[in-house]
């Protein structure tokens, strides 16, 4: 039995629980959107053509933001063939995927699809084939009241009350020789400069997200990070990041510390746009929007040999994952919460079928993945301020980030609700680890409820079949002595716990 603690202090905070942590994404890829979010013809469909199932498996994950249409798609693609009658959208060549784009949903739909799934859209522009005229096109269509050509269209197509989109990706993953439209990090900064410049003219309120690198191993990490910075910093909200995690060469443990890779990521992508501040003698400090992140089997992937044929919608990546693939993503969620001091947005990727917490097949059912859960439960439960605790725990070396922690804890105080929640995770494969939380600096406080996602299979995954196989189950062992928090976690297993002040009557976590 390996051994931990740590000490949590309502007083000691990184920061709010920021809503678009929960974000999530939506490309024009493989059966996202085509018999992922939209199947006309569904039994549970409704007038039109969104999937009543795929619906509430969103509400019920508690997505909070949804990033669209892409992903290297958004890099190709004019938004103007997406909206208007539907028999007179063009097909078109996706050369992103090698896909053929039928246009049947496009940008009015998605913002009706966001409203339905109570999500808030996230537009990205496209900044690859394209550039400033057709992304201040596309916000004066989305936005603008009435009373210009653009605008009344979008009034003529339906859509009565401007999108009133705020937050906007300016183009996606520049840097990656893959993208249509790569650019050096000279071209992209001045390019997304002007276009930021642009917009804002149009709305100075929007809130604008530059480019960073597609992942930290890319061979000028930090660097463009920094150009294109020193371009475009002063008309910027947030700087993005992208990461996908997997086992590599069987490294299992590297694979279950991807956590502490991410979190090495957030701290050199904060050191260069805060390095940015410093030379320009600014006090300004860059938010960062993951908008890119989950555990993706990208190795088993030839997007060569995808799709020859110029199929639309695809089976594209459709990964079905395990419950060492929900343990590794509970941890993710981990630290985006404890770095959401600067991590004020993030897109897990993607939201149905595409590396999705949601899959669904045509015609047929939609189930929950086995990384569903760690997500909604997080969602659900992480309210208030996010705590900046101490924790020791033993560690073990990996390969690819050296010696790390076995364990990881990170927890939410809700004060008004009155609510502690306390989210742990056990990276050991083979021991349970028990931890003692010292929680004397609060109220005299009860276990709510403490529910855990683990199994004597850790390649156990749900499919259609056996959508349920892997689920939250009750977690047993977790005590309150006084004011001593005492855990047993299983091996590779991912928890929540939520405690609250003993005289308060109990209530279950609220949608957000
Ligand atoms: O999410 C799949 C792809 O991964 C996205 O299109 C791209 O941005 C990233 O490389």
């Amino acid at each position: 039995m390996l051994d931990g603690s740590f000490v949590a202090h309502p007083g000691f905070t990184v920061g709010s629980v920021p809503a678009r942590l929960f974000g999530s994404f939506v490309e024009h890829m493989g059966r996202c959107v085509y018999t992922g979010i939209y199947e006309p013809g569904h039994t549970s469909a409704d007038g039109d053509g969104f999937r009543g199932d795929v619906l509430d498996l969103v509400r019920e994950l508690g997505v909070t933001s949804v990033r669209y249409p892409g992903g290297n798609f958004a890099s190709g693609y004019r938004w103007e063939d997406g909206v208007g009658p539907r028999e007179g959208r063009p097909q078109r060549l996706d050369l992103a995927w090698h896909t053929l784009e039928t246009n049947q949903f496009g940008l009015d739909e998605f913002i009706r699809w966001a409203r339905r799934a109570d999500v808030e859209p996230m537009l990205a522009v496209n900044l690859g084939t394209r550039g400033v005229a057709a992304a201040v096109d596309l916000l004066e269509y989305s936005n603008h009241p009435s009373g210009t050509t653009l605008s009344d269209r979008r009034i003529v197509h339906g859509a009565a009350d401007p999108h009133d989109v705020r937050i906007w990706c300016l183009g996606n993953e520049m840097d990656g020789p893959w993208q249509i439209g790569h650019k050096t990090a000279g071209e992209y900064g001045r390019l997304a400069m002007e276009t930021a410049k642009a917009m804002r003219r149009l709305d100075p309120t929007l809130e604008l997200v530059a480019c960073g690198s597609s992942h930290a191993g890319m061979p000028t990490f930090g660097a463009w990070e920094s150009q294109v910075l020193e371009e475009v910093f002063d008309e910027v909200d947030f700087i993005s990041l992208h990461a996908y995690y997997e086992p590599i060469d069987g490294d299992v443990a590297s694979f279950l510390a991807s956590a502490v890779g991410m979190d090495r990521f957030i701290a050199s992508v904060v050191a260069t746009a805060d390095a940015v501040a410093a030379r320009r003698r600014s006090p300004k400090r860059l938010s960062l929007s993951f908008d890119e992140w989950n555990v993706w089997y990208a190795r088993r992937f030839d997007p060569t040999v995808a799709t020859p044929d110029w199929r639309p919608a695809p089976r594209l990546i459709e990964d079905e994952y395990s419950v060492l693939d929900a343990v590794v993503v509970g941890g993710l969620l981990m630290t985006l919460l404890r770095r959401s001091d600067r991590v004020r947005a993030a897109s897990l990727a993607q939201l149905v079928n595409v590396i999705a917490p949601i899959r669904s097949e045509p015609g047929g059912p939609a189930w929950r993945q086995t990384i569903f859960h760690p997500f909604a439960q997080t969602a659900a439960r992480a309210r208030g301020q996010v705590l900046d605790l101490r924790l020791s725990v033993p560690s073990q070396p990996t390969r690819r980030y050296g010696e790390t922690p076995l364990a990881d804890v990170v927890a939410t105080w809700d004060e008004p609700g009155g609510s502690l929640v306390v989210f742990a995770t056990n990276r050991s494969l083979d021991e349970p680890m028990t931890l003692a939380g010292d929680l004397g600096a609060f109220a005299r406080l009860e276990v709510v409820d403490a529910l855990a996602v683990y199994d004597d299979d850790q390649n156990a995954s749900n499919t259609a079949s056996d959508p349920d196989r892997v689920i939250p189950r009750r977690l047993e062992g977790v005590e309150l002595h006084g004011s001593r928090l005492h855990l047993e976690l299983p091996p590779l297993s991912w928890a929540a716990v939520t405690l609250a002040p003993s005289d308060a009557p109990r209530r279950d976590a609220e949608p957000r």
